[in-house]
Order: C-alpha cells, then structure tokens, then sequence
C-alpha cells in the first residue's frame, strides 16, 4: 500500500499493478462480471494517453454508417467517455446498473479499460474482440498526470508537489502503473498477436492522423472505401475528434461525468514536449534512465525532444 495521488487516498499493488483504492472494486467487477462479445471492441490506455482521443476517434469510425451527418452526432453532445464506458472506473457502488447499460450498448460495443494486458477478464483475451492500445512518452505522460490530478474534486484528494509525484512516478507507482510494464504487457502482445492488439503512441497520432485513423479502420476489419475517402468522411471524423473542435464543445466544457473531475480537465494542451516547462536538469537524467532501463531490449522507444 502506497500513498495515492489525485482522488485516489492509497495505491495498492493488486495483480501486479498500482490499483488506485477508490477502483479496486471496479476491477475486481469487471473482471467478475463483464461479459465480452465477440465484436467488441476495447480502447486500451495507460492514463493520460490520449484515451479520450481514442474512445472518441474508435467510436466515430466504428459507427460511422449510423451516423451519416455529422451535424447531429453524438460526440458533438456527449463527452467521449459517456459514449465509451470505462468499466472498472464505474463498477463500483452502481454495479447492477454497470452491468445492464454494458448489455443494452449497441453493437459492436466500444469499451476502455486502464488495466494492463494480464490482468484483462479472461473473457476478452478468450473472445475474437479487438484491442486497441495507446500509450505516450512518459515525459509528457507524467505532466499530464501530475496536472491532472492536482485539478481532482474529491474532498478525499491527495495533493502531492511536483517533485513527490515525479519520485513516485519514477518507482512505477502511479495509477495502473508501473507504466513501463503496463506499456510492455501490451507491446508483447501486439507483438505475438498482431489480429488482436494494435499499439499505437499519442506522437504516432499527432504526427500522422491520416494514416493512423486509416490503420486503425483496417484493424478494426472496416476499412475507408474509396468513395468513403473522396466523399470527405475520413476527414470529417478527424475533424471532429480533434482537440480544437473537442475541447470547445458545450459538453466537454461544462460537464463532470466521472464526478470526482470536471470535463474540462481531459483537455488541457494536447502538446508535444510540454514537459520541458516542469522538468529540472535532474529530473531529466532521472527519467531517461529509468526509461532506458526498464524498456531496453524491448524494441519500444520513445523520441524526446530535450
Ligand atoms: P495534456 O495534459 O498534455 O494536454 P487522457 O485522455 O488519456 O486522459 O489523456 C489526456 C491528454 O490527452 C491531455 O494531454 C489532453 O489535453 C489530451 N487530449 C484530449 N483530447 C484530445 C484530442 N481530441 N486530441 C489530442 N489530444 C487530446
């Protein structure tokens, strides 16, 4: 048991992983409870990835045959994480309500989940469901969390300094971290087992979003037709997911649908290399060598811009 960051009072290692204390209930859950079907399709994330990115770009293109006009689409009036439940995040208290909206989705389903690759219920890893994963460099990453959590409503919220949270976030304990074997658990798997998991990183996704939207309707067994792409509809889902449009909608302005953090706060820079701006010469040697160390050998890296 370690002291927590952000709404979550404590990190216990559960299963291998820092399980924040107000989700263990949700994964335990989860992994009792949810029932895969064979079309779903999960958004896997470290946190702070680029998740609310993904949820909303994986939805789009999976249901994009239903809705045709974008004018009244979905994301346009709900936070992407209302439209793509996190299951361990919610299966707590409203349990039995979890568990009807999750059978009543539409399908195929679009689901997340934070929690790393071996500990997924057995009955994804079991069913021809598809997972996409996303993770982001862990500078930028870090920044991410450590704002992000100081912004937490619960009157439970463990405010830590910078420098406390980076030395946590260097030992791995940090929410479903540590973040090096949660990166891992899925990179070997998209590894052995390319059909099932794709591994994407958030600069992959800044960098080309064309390309990587295409891969990810590929993946998905839906690929962009011909018309689809001169007909303007590939563009039309970037434009919509995008942080400028996203970040200035009603709905992610205003609202708080995990109730322990307010909408706005799943956007906030969206910037390559921010980092730089709360990093001391330390705390760089610092990182780089864990990085070094923990992913080495491995074939992932990250480019970081120092
Ligand atoms: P920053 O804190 O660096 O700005 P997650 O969704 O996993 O919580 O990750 C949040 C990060 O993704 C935040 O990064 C946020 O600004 C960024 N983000 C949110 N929506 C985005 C979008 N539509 N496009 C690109 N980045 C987005």
């Amino acid at each position: 048991k370690e002291r927590g960051w952000g709404a979550a009072p404590y990190f216990y290692l559960f299963q291998d992983f820092w399980c924040p204390s107000n989700y263990i209930q949700g994964v335990f859950n989860f992994q009792k409870f949810f029932q895969t079907k064979e079309d779903d399709v999960f958004v896997a994330s470290f946190p702070k990835s680029g998740t609310t990115w993904l949820k909303a770009l994986t939805f789009a293109i999976v249901k994009r045959q239903h809705f045709a006009s974008v004018e009244n689409h979905p994301l346009l009036t709900s936070i992407p994480h209302a439209l793509v439940p996190s299951p361990e995040l919610t299966m707590d208290a409203d349990i039995y309500d979890q568990i009807g909206h999750l059978s009543q989705m539409t399908e195929p389903r679009v689901v997340a989940t934070h929690i790393p690759y071996p500990s997924l219920p057995k009955s994804i890893m079991e069913s021809s469901s598809r997972i996409i994963y996303i993770c982001r460099n862990p500078f930028d990453t870090f920044v991410s969390a450590w704002t992000f959590s100081s912004k937490a409503n619960s009157a439970s919220s463990a405010s830590l300094t910078l420098e406390e949270a980076f030395e946590m976030f260097c030992k791995g304990i940090v929410y479903f971290g540590p973040w090096w074997s949660h990166m891992l658990s899925y990179w070997q798997e998209s590894k052995t087992n390319p059909n099932k998991v794709l591994f994407l990183k958030y600069e992959d996704l800044k960098e080309d979003i064309n390309f990587q939207v295409k891969r990810i309707a590929e993946f998905l067994g839906c690929p962009f037709s011909e018309e689809e792409e001169s007909n303007g509809v590939m563009e039309s889902i970037i434009k919509l997911c995008s942080f400028e449009k996203m970040k200035d909608l009603d709905v992610n302005k205003f609202g708080s649908h995990f109730k322990i953090i307010d909408n706005k706060h799943f956007f906030r820079k969206a910037e390559i290399g921010d980092w730089i701006n709360y990093f001391s010469p330390s705390m760089v040697e610092k990182l780089s060598k864990v990085i070094e160390q923990k992913l080495s050998g491995s074939g992932l890296s990250f480019k970081i811009q120092y």
